[in-house]
């Protein structure tokens, strides 16, 4: 499996605090059957994500402590970018985009409500050749009183990042309901974990994977977790978008 949204870098975000807490949520990962994690922090504001971000120097020793312990997962840097204007601006700095595809942004919007103008703001985005995945909708307050916003996203070109924990429920009922219409719905193009630690909120994504297996079958579920991840790291145009 391909997780592409954690927060298994030490001492950046609310994510671990320490390298070894890092090093037990990239074992729990391994152990859970994920192959390939991106690393995303929190990210408030892109244009401070230059040469100079403590995100790289992170990343680069967490890998190379990594490489030595758990040689065979594979480590990738992308971001975790606050919503904001002018996202695609900032294409060029490596961290900006997932795997440095420069065209695929994890992009985060508030829990509580939707930014006024996030239509023009992702058509701006799709026509320099970016496009957003959207992290977690399900778990966004307005989404929950209004599931098909998320259809209007998909509709504007943007592809969505469910959480793993929303659908085992770990946020709630309200989210879990969300989360089993939008899948139905063939809302949803990836399941990732946005796991913060090896065990609350941990990187394991098989229970999910069982639940939308349940709703869409096996196949199509599988796919959420492999061939959609991988295809967004390897970062060709997604197939028609
Ligand atoms: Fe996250």
């Amino acid at each position: 499996m391909v997780d592409i949204h954690t927060h298994v870098l030490p001492d950046l975000d609310d994510g671990p605090g320490t390298v070894e807490e890092s090093l037990d949520l990239a074992r729990a990962a391994w152990e859970a059957g994920t192959r390939t994690i991106v690393a995303t922090p929190h990210v408030l504001n892109l244009a401070t994500l230059g040469d100079n971000s403590l995100i790289y120097q992170r990343f680069e020793e967490f890998r190379a402590t990594l490489q030595a312990v758990l040689p065979e997962l594979n480590l990738v840097l992308g971001s975790e970018i606050y919503f904001q204007p002018h996202l695609s601006d900032y294409l060029c700095f490596p961290a900006a985009t997932l795997n440095n595809t420069r065209r695929y942004m994890l992009v985060e919007f508030s829990l509580g409500d939707i930014p006024r103008g996030w239509e023009r703001e992702i058509a701006a985005m799709r026509k320099n050749g970016v496009i957003p995945v959207l992290a977690h909708p399900e778990r966004n307050a307005v989404v929950i009183g209004k599931p098909a916003l998320v259809g209007k996203m998909v509709a504007e070109g943007a592809l969505i990042q469910m959480n793993a924990g929303s659908l085992t429920g770990q946020f709630g009922s309200a989210v879990k309901k969300v989360a089993q219409i939008l899948l139905r719905k063939g809302w949803v193009h990836v399941i990732a974990s946005d796991s913060h630690s090896a065990e609350h909120r941990g990187p394991d994504l098989r229970k999910a994977v069982d639940v939308a297996a349940g709703e869409i079958g096996a196949a199509a579920a599988g796919r959420l977790v492999q061939e959609n991840p991988w295809f967004i790291l390897k970062g060709g145009p997604w197939p028609g978008l």
